[in-house]
């Protein structure tokens, strides 16, 4: 395909951040999501966007390294700078910076809270199709894994998830919930009415939750975020700028804990304080301090993305299932009608570059990468998850070839 020329700027608009890197480019870069692959396969599948930095992050970037300031990390910007942003977006005034840790990333902050809440061995509740990595960590971190899987239409299942707690507080002392807020990979952002149902059973089964809050920012049309702390003031929520500015590299996030868990929070080592980059911390604060015109014209092109792939996906997949999101920008594809060899059975744990099923059909026959569903746990199978964070054009020129090589298989 051709490559996609830079879009121009709309007065009195940011330009469209996917308009502003052209697919030569963006093969130039040297990250997973374009060294994974050869060069002849669109890569749609790890979450990295195909965008260029906004231009508050790269400003506070260009000025450390001109002056040197490459040291260690100080001060409370990046959880002030969360705290604004939160009131600002989401009407929620509950970051208290003094409640705040710092971490390297969403992960490593999520297993550090982790043991601060339970013991080797305990349960920790997940709801699947849930993030791959959720299970590779827990089980490092020598965690139990119980699922409470979603329901049919990928919002989370009171009912299971009441069954998984007091299944979990049956097996131990310490159980804990890990709550993908907004979901990956459905895009489901949970309602207060759900989180407020989550925090009841929580309390009633002596279960503590952790929120993965790191698609947060990215809520698109139509919905509100709905923070965890603001329905419980007893659990952990993790926040970063990683996905919403894409900024993976560039290691930093935010544990947040409510009034009730401030005791818990003041047990985290001082070690862990230690991990964080200062340019991470300092690419982080200027995107949720200063990023909000550039996210604002980032999640205006998401939803013409969205709207994009749901044509696309009724004109060349018309059988196919499409869960558009609410939040992050992942699309859930449910393959399962298109009559494509099933992934094969397999013992241990799925990593989430392991392709099988769908996902080595669609790379095989129609050169796209795509996350294999397989690996999110109970409900995975026979599924894709399809990274829309990218061009019109590529998005375009991916299902084309997805809808080509299907059509091709059944004739
Ligand atoms: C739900 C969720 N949590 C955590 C991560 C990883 O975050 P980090 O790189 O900050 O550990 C991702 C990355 O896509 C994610 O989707």
């Amino acid at each position: 395909m051709t490559a996609d020329a830079p879009g121009p700027a709309v007065e009195g608009r940011p330009p469209n951040p996917f308009l502003q890197v052209t697919l030569d480019e963006l093969r130039r870069r040297t990250s997973t999501k374009w060294r994974t692959y050869p060069p002849d396969v669109l890569p749609l599948w790890v979450a990295e966007m195909d965008v260029l930095l906004a231009p508050a992050v790269r400003e506070a970037l260009h000025r450390a390294v001109e002056t040197g300031d490459t040291g260690y990390p100080a001060g409370q910007e990046y959880p002030e700078a969360v705290a604004a942003f939160a009131a600002d977006r989401w009407g929620w005034t509950g970051v208290d910076p003094a409640r705040t840790a710092l971490v390297p990333d969403v992960m490593t902050g999520i297993v550090e809270v982790l043991r601060l809440l339970t013991g080797p061995g305990d349960v920790v509740v997940v709801t699947p199709p849930v993030y791959a990595p959720f299970y590779a960590f827990l089980e490092h971190a020598d965690r139990a894994v119980a699922e409470a899987p979603l329901d049919a239409s990928g919002r989370l299942d009171l009912q299971a998830l009441e069954a998984a707690f007091a299944g979990a507080r049956a097996r131990c002392a310490h159980p804990a919930f890990l709550l993908c807020n907004p979901h990956n990979p459905t895009g489901a952002v949970h309602t207060r009415a759900e989180l407020e149902a989550v925090a009841a059973l929580a309390r009633r089964h002596g279960v503590r939750v952790v929120s993965d809050e790191i698609h947060a920012p990215l809520v698109l049309p139509g919905v509100r975020f709905v923070p965890y702390l603001s329905v419980a003031d007893d659990g952990f929520a993790l926040v970063s700028a990683s996905k919403a500015w894409n900024l993976a590299g560039l290691k930093a996030a935010v544990v947040v804990a409510g009034p009730e868990a401030a005791g818990d929070l003041a047990r985290l080592p001082e070690e862990v304080g230690h991990g964080p980059s200062h340019l991470g911390v300092l690419a982080h604060t200027a995107a949720f301090r200063d990023g909000g015109g550039w996210l604002d014209a980032l999640l205006a092109a998401l939803d013409e993305n969205r709207r994009l792939l749901q044509q696309l996906v009724a004109e060349h997949l018309p059988t196919a299932a499409l869960r558009a999101p609410e939040g992050t920008y992942l699309g859930w594809l449910d393959c399962r009608p298109l009559g494509l060899p099933p992934e094969a059975p397999s013992s241990g744990l799925a990593v989430v570059s392991d392709l099988d099923g769908p996902a080595r059909f669609f790379l095989d026959h129609a050169r796209v990468a795509l996350s294999s569903g397989h690996v999110f746990g109970t409900g995975g199978a026979g599924h894709v998850r399809i990274n829309l964070a990218t061009s019109p054009a590529v998005l375009t020129e991916a299902l084309t070839r997805m809808g080509r090589a299907a059509t091709a298989r059944t004739g």
